[in-house]
């Protein structure tokens, strides 16, 4: 009874389940990347107990309009992915869900919204790099230079009055 009570389980895990949704979603926002999330979860089961696949999908937050990844970048039993040509600047709503890789059972639920915000575009980011990077030896050169005139004044109107 038992034994037969342990392949039932073994068949329901292996077969018929529907699983919880990939838990600890979380996404990582990288600097370098503006049109590039990376987003990370972890199997709901162990994957020595139960190989799963997965699907991701995203939008922008409030649009409601969801874009799914290509299921076939997401087949095979991982715990990330790269989601690519985001628009820069922009608040992202991400969603995982998973089933049995063989595609027997159900899709889990989708996990609950993940959000981050895509870094500003790069070339932005140059730019005011850029500009921090030229204005900021400029604007000691003058403050310097002030230095130096109000420095020269004081000296010509000390050496006046001596
Ligand atoms: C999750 O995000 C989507 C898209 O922005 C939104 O339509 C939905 O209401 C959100 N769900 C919850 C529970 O906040
Ligand atoms: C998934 O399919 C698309 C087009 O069908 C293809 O361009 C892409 O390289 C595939 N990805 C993988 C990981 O096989």
């Amino acid at each position: 009874m038992i034994i037969f009570l342990q392949s039932l389980m073994v068949c329901v895990t292996f077969f018929a389940v529907k699983t919880n949704p990939p838990s600890d979603v979380n996404i990582i926002s990288e600097n370098t990347f503006s049109r590039t999330l990376l987003v990370s979860w972890k199997h709901p089961i162990h994957e020595t107990i139960v190989k799963l696949k997965y699907n991701i999908r995203f939008c922008t937050v409030g649009s409601g309009d969801w874009t799914e990844v290509p299921p076939n970048d997401t087949e095979s039993s991982k715990e990330s992915f790269r989601l690519q040509n985001l628009k820069p600047d922009m608040e992202h709503v991400v969603q995982v869900r998973c089933m049995h890789y063989t595609g027997y059972g159900y899709w889990s639920d989708w996990s609950a919204n993940t959000t981050a915000r895509t870094p500003e575009d790069s070339e932005k980011y140059l730019r005011s790099s850029i500009i921090t990077c030229l204005t900021a030896p400029l604007l000691t050169s003058i403050l310097a230079l002030g230095q130096r005139s109000m420095l020269t004044i004081i000296t010509t109107v000390t050496t006046r009055e001596v």
